[in-house]
């Protein structure tokens, strides 16, 4: 017994920021983004929130999936920027979309929180404790960058995607996580003022930090390396993939990761010029965007790949 993804679905803030928008109130240009990173927008929230984003992207994919949110039995968000410390996510989206007989909890494992999520949903349905579960990927980033760091801000946008799956004979064929906790301040966010009055807080708050360099060298290496792995298990060339669905964090970490695979990049479709990177959200929103352009048939063999802080990964290899 493995899980099929039934239903996908996403949502992304109404407010665009171009480039050039983000040129006239900090230090950088168009050309300098889009040439490293492949990104020319992001979406940036001015009143949705993770869990309204999440919601919705949540009854796109019951509606595909023609699931009642009733008949969930779980529900898990992939977040590091949930709107509460607690209730979870996983919790608000849950009453939002009134899924009642569901237990819902999130998973922070930063950029590979969808993927961690699917397999913390696979775990469950494949011991046969759930049949049904609501796997969402979402970020609302834009409230935990420092936009005074010009070489970090300009990468990140907002926006959440959801997947449901179901118990099935066929779909998730094999996946592979890890994390290495000891490389976790290569990408951190304390971000969080200590209330306790024995404490003497620092005089700013932090938020998002980043070396990129460690960062990129980390994802090229380890994301080729992680697909390997799964489709060697599951006894499959590349030249069996469809389309490799990878976070979107860099254009030219997707190349890198094709070139490191003999992979056609025509295999490997994007959303980043748009969205730029969502963290979480990034495999899941390209997951939808491919569903809904009818790219997947039934019976296509698609590669999600994720990474990101933590340090935290994971592939995985499935019949769609
Ligand atoms: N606009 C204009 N100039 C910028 C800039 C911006 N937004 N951000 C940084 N710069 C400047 C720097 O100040 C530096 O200037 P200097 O040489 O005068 O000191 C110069 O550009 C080069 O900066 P550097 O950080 O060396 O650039 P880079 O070539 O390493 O590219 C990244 C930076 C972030 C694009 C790149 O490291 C990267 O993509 N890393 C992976 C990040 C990632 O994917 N993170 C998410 C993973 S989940």
């Amino acid at each position: 017994m493995t899980i099929r993804i039934i239903g996908t679905g996403s949502c992304l803030p109404e407010n665009i920021v171009t480039n050039d928008d983000l040129a006239k109130i900090m230090d950088t240009s168009d050309e300098w983004i889009s040439s490293r990173t492949g990104i020319r927008a992001r979406h940036l929230a001015k009143e949705e929130t993770t869990a309204q984003m999440s919601a919705k992207a949540a009854k796109q994919a019951l509606e595909e999936a023609d699931m009642k949110a009733e008949d969930l039995d779980l529900i898990i968000v992939g977040t590091l920027s949930g709107d509460y410390v607690t209730p979870s996510t996983a919790c608000e989206v849950q009453s939002l979309i009134g899924a009642d007989h569901a237990v819902a909890f999130d998973v922070n494992a930063a950029c590979s929180g969808f993927m961690f999520a699917m397999n913390t949903a696979y775990a469950y349905i494949h011991s046969g404790i759930y049949k049904n579960a609501l796997i969402i990927g979402a970020e609302t980033l834009s409230k935990l960058m420092d936009w005074n760091d010009r070489s970090t801000c300009v990468l990140f946008g907002d926006g959440a995607g959801a997947a449901v799956v179901t118990a099935d004979d066929t779909g998730l064929m094999k996946f592979t996580q890890g994390s290495d906790g000891s490389k976790g301040m290569v990408l951190a966010c304390k971000n969080r003022l200590n209330n306790n009055p024995l404490v003497q807080n620092p005089t700013e708050p932090d938020y998002v930090y980043m070396d990129g360099q460690e960062v990129y060298k980390f994802a090229v290496s380890t994301v080729p390396a992680s697909i390997k792995k799964v489709l060697e298990e599951a006894g499959l060339e590349v030249s069996d993939i469809k389309y490799f669905l990878l976070h979107q964090a860099n254009i030219r970490i997707i190349q890198s990761v094709a070139k490191r695979l003999k992979a056609d990049p025509d295999k490997f479709p994007t959303t980043l010029e748009h969205c730029g990177n969502i963290s979480a959200g990034s495999v899941p929103i390209l997951l939808d965007e491919v569903n809904k352009k009818g790219m997947l048939q039934r019976g296509d063999k698609i590669v999600l790949a994720g990474f990101g802080a933590g340090l935290t990964w994971s592939a995985s290899v499935m019949e769609w």
